[in-house]
């Protein structure tokens, strides 16, 4: 009647994949544990490492907790404590954690009902008072973990994508904090078709390049003509870290999620090594402090 969980980052989008594509980092993410009680209802014990509200029904992860035992009709309540290992704002999907993490420890507790699907269907409730829009690419990712696509929002599909052995990402977080909400703003509201044309091209590759562990067909698809144009100036000397990155060897280097989190996806654990020194140097001297992290994706 006791669980501790390990909740991970995720990377959104992943380049091409605007909304539809996104991956889980093992090595940062958030603990979370969660108490049967007697009383019904939910309530949150201790948040360390991020200030968050108590308020259960507007802290994403007790907010799905309290949904989960409604919708089972419980006759038991839980208590939960949330520990973030990263910060929120950092576009490594702070609160797609909670939420995702909340709703895979409450559905153990209730004799496992749910399926992944329906596990991602009340995670994005989660997102939804987090950040007032229902996206499923962070919570899907944190869920299924490894790598996911959203074939479809309505009715929500997701596919799980296999995850080349040698595959890593090394991330940097710039600590400034760029909103979703602002991020998305920025966006143009049509496209021209030849970029529509070419990003499709780049999903279809990319996903291709996971299934048959072809890293050139990986990094030539690893691309975004539409969104990273816009959000790039969001992001303090993106374009000095992309390159850095590439002329190190990654794979290739984008935004994650809405940012300003960059990440890079490498080959092999000595390429990994070399992008994140270049990417450590690139920032160097900028006078904005930064966090970086290796990892695999898992
Ligand atoms: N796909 C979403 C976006 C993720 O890029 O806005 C938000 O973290």
């Amino acid at each position: 009647d006791y669980l501790k969980i390990f909740s991970p980052a995720t990377i959104a989008n992943v380049s091409c994949g605007f909304d539809s594509l996104g991956l889980a980092v093992d090595e940062i993410g958030d603990e979370m544990t969660f108490v049967k009680t007697p009383q019904k209802g939910v309530e949150i014990t201790n948040i360390t490492g991020a200030e968050l509200t108590y308020d259960v029904d507007k802290n994403a992860a007790s907010a799905v907790v309290k949904k989960m035992l409604l919708d089972a009709k419980a006759d038991f309540g839980i208590q939960l404590t949330m520990h973030k290992g990263y910060f929120p704002g950092s576009g490594l999907g702070s609160s797609a954690a909670s939420s995702a993490g909340a709703a895979f420890g409450a559905n153990q507790l209730l004799g496992k009902p749910y399926s992944n699907l329906e596990l991602t269907k009340f995670a994005m409730f989660g997102e939804e008072v987090a950040c007032r829009s229902q996206i499923a690419d962070n919570v899907a990712a944190a869920i299924y973990g490894g790598f996911v696509l959203i074939r479809s929002y309505q009715p929500l599909e997701v596919v799980k994508l296999p995850v080349p052995n040698e595959l890593r990402l090394v991330a940097i977080h710039p600590q400034i904090e760029v909103r979703t909400e602002d991020a998305r703003n920025v966006l143009p509201k049509e496209i021209a078709l030849k970029d529509a044309v070419t990003q499709w091209a780049n999903v279809g590759g990319l996903i291709s390049g996971l299934y048959s562990n072809n890293y050139e067909l990986i990094s030539n698809s690893l691309k975004d003509v539409i969104v990273e144009p816009h959000r790039k100036k969001l992001i303090p000397f993106f374009d000095e870290v992309k390159s850095a990155a590439i002329k190190a060897g990654a794979l290739g280097a984008g935004i994650s999620g809405s940012g300003p989190t960059i990440f890079a996806l490498c080959k092999g654990d000595e390429i990994t090594e070399q992008v994140y020194n270049a990417i450590e140097k690139s920032y160097r001297n900028k006078n904005i402090d930064f966090e970086m992290y290796t990892s695999k994706v898992n």
